[in-house]
């Protein structure tokens, strides 16, 4: 069969079967008509049997789960032998928690734009797009040909400054509104070095953030009670408790005035669950920072690739400093620290006194090239603007199907987070809204039956989007979601 035809005979099968919506019709019309597919689709169809209803939900969680996590384990054997052999040599065979998963985790093999191919040779589309750093997809063409000409024409590592790192420079502070810049390897160094020059200037040491936050591996805030055993400067954090609360937000921030260095917010809590911030708390939360004597530091490491200057300055804000990484390496390791030409003078090496920010691959000419392809030539503010409303859309979709179940949505553009909570509560306004009500069995149960449709998605239940994704694949997933609750509509339907 040719695959317009394989491809249009899978999408029969799901319309008898009245499972496509409305926005998926006309997507895969659209695509059909106007773009060949360049794979041949494979999304396993799964078989599990619907949920005795006489069960509670727990018990019939419990089982559907079970059967899951078997198949699971029979369907993947070569993962399962690469984590045997993983365990040998890493603790738990992991080197990135968030990748760990029990029983063992899928391991991935290849690549290919918006697709992923495990171990036994499972075929996925991929929503997880690296947690948001894989924005570009995993083989690019312009990408592809920077690296390859980056590297016969300029070489790795030249232990030296490079006009680029300066193009780069400059297209970032063009960009996303910053008068200087400095580049790190990873979102959690531009965050720890942002708080350092936040400290130099203002002489304070204590920083306030929001529980629910992440600001990389040794700044993670989970909650205001528990504080993380690898906690960097520990009793240096003030974490509260009023995510998207500006009044009380507001003031607990100005009860520290004189005392703290910097406040730390994400516009939209990533990690925490893709939980935006609403305008006005952000806007409560920059004039106390500055009522209090302390900078306002925006994390944008997650959020700036949500609009074409970064979701602070959609929404108007004017950050001390910004942070940023992820994608804006175009695929390799990268991270960013810029705003006001005042505070970033705190790393001018030619001023005595001034704070080192050494690294050695701060300005790594494979970031520097590929950061700025993406930047300048594929990722420009149109483009931005395009994808994210595509995300708009998915969302919007994801929620009608939603409505009325366990299964809530919350995000922006093209970063979302799927919640299954206890009362289906479509109102998640901080972190404590999910977790008081989260259930992790049926966010578990999601997750292995969504692999097993050939969807790649964190656990967590957290999708960002990668460029050129076909529609038609993401009218197949609202259908492949649309499938779970209806199959598992007995523990789905709030009641
Ligand atoms: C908002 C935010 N800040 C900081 C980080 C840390 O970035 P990295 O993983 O590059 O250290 C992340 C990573 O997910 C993030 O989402």
């Amino acid at each position: 069969m040719v695959r317009g035809s394989c491809i249009r005979a899978r999408i029969e099968r799901h319309q008898a079967l009245g499972f496509i919506s409305s926005f998926g019709k006309r997507l895969i019309n659209t695509i059909i008509i106007a773009v060949p597919l360049p794979y041949q689709s494979c999304h396993k169809r799964m078989s599990s049997s619907p949920i005795d209803p006489a069960l509670d939900s727990k018990a019939a969680a419990k089982a559907a789960l079970a059967a899951a996590e078997a198949r699971f384990i029979a369907n993947n054997p070569l993962s399962k032998k690469q984590h045997d052999l993983a365990v040998c040599s890493l603790p738990g065979g992991n080197t990135r928690t968030l990748l760990h998963t029990s029983p063992f985790p899928l391991c991935m093999k290849q690549g290919k734009g918006a697709y992923v191919w495990d171990e036994d040779g499972h075929k996925y589309l991929d929503l997880t797009g690296e947690l948001s750093a894989g924005l570009y997809g995993h083989s690019h063409p312009v990408i592809r040909s920077t690296i390859l000409s980056t590297f016969d024409n300029v070489g790795v590592s030249l232990g030296a400054t490079t006009a680029q790192e300066q193009r780069y420079a400059a297209l970032l502070c063009d960009r996303f509104k910053l008068d200087r810049v400095r580049m790190t390897n990873t979102g959690t160094e531009a965050n720890l070095h942002a708080l350092a020059a936040a400290r130099h200037y203002t002489g304070c040491r204590q920083v306030v953030v929001f529980a629910g936050g992440y600001h990389g591996a040794v700044l993670s805030f989970p909650s205001r009670r528990e504080p993380l055993p690898n906690l960097v400067d520990k009793p240096d954090f003030i974490v509260l408790d009023s995510y998207n609360d500006s009044e009380l937000a507001a003031v607990q921030i100005e009860d520290r005035s004189g005392k703290i260095a910097a406040v730390l917010v994400e516009g939209m809590q990533g990690a925490g669950g893709c939980i935006p911030a609403s305008r006005h708390f952000l806007h409560a939360v920059q004039d106390a920072a500055h009522r209090a004597g302390a900078l306002f530091i925006l994390d944008e490491v997650m959020t700036s690739r949500l609009a074409p200057h970064g979701l602070g300055a959609s929404l108007g804000l004017k950050p001390d400093l910004v942070t940023m990484g992820k994608y804006l390496g175009g695929g390799f390791a990268f991270g960013a620290l810029g705003g006001r030409a005042n505070v970033m003078a705190v790393y001018d090496p030619r001023v005595e006194g001034s704070l080192a920010h050494s690294g050695t691959f701060n300005n790594n000419t494979m970031a520097m090239h590929a950061g700025y392809t993406g930047l300048s030539e594929i990722f420009t503010p149109e483009v931005c603007v395009e994808f994210n409303a595509k995300g708009d859309e998915l969302r919007k979709e994801l929620a009608e199907l939603a409505e009325g179940s366990r299964l809530s949505v919350t995000g922006l553009g093209t970063l979302m987070t799927l919640h299954f909570t206890e009362d289906g509560n479509k109102e998640i306004l901080d972190v404590g809204d999910v977790k008081r009500k989260e259930r992790g069995d049926f966010r578990d149960l999601f997750w292995f039956e969504m692999l097993e449709e050939g969807f790649w998605i964190t656990r967590r239940g957290y999708i960002a989007m990668i460029l050129d994704t076909p529609d038609e694949d993401i009218g197949i997933f609202l259908n492949a979601v649309k499938g779970f609750l209806k199959r598992h509509e007995g523990i789905m339907r709030v009641v």
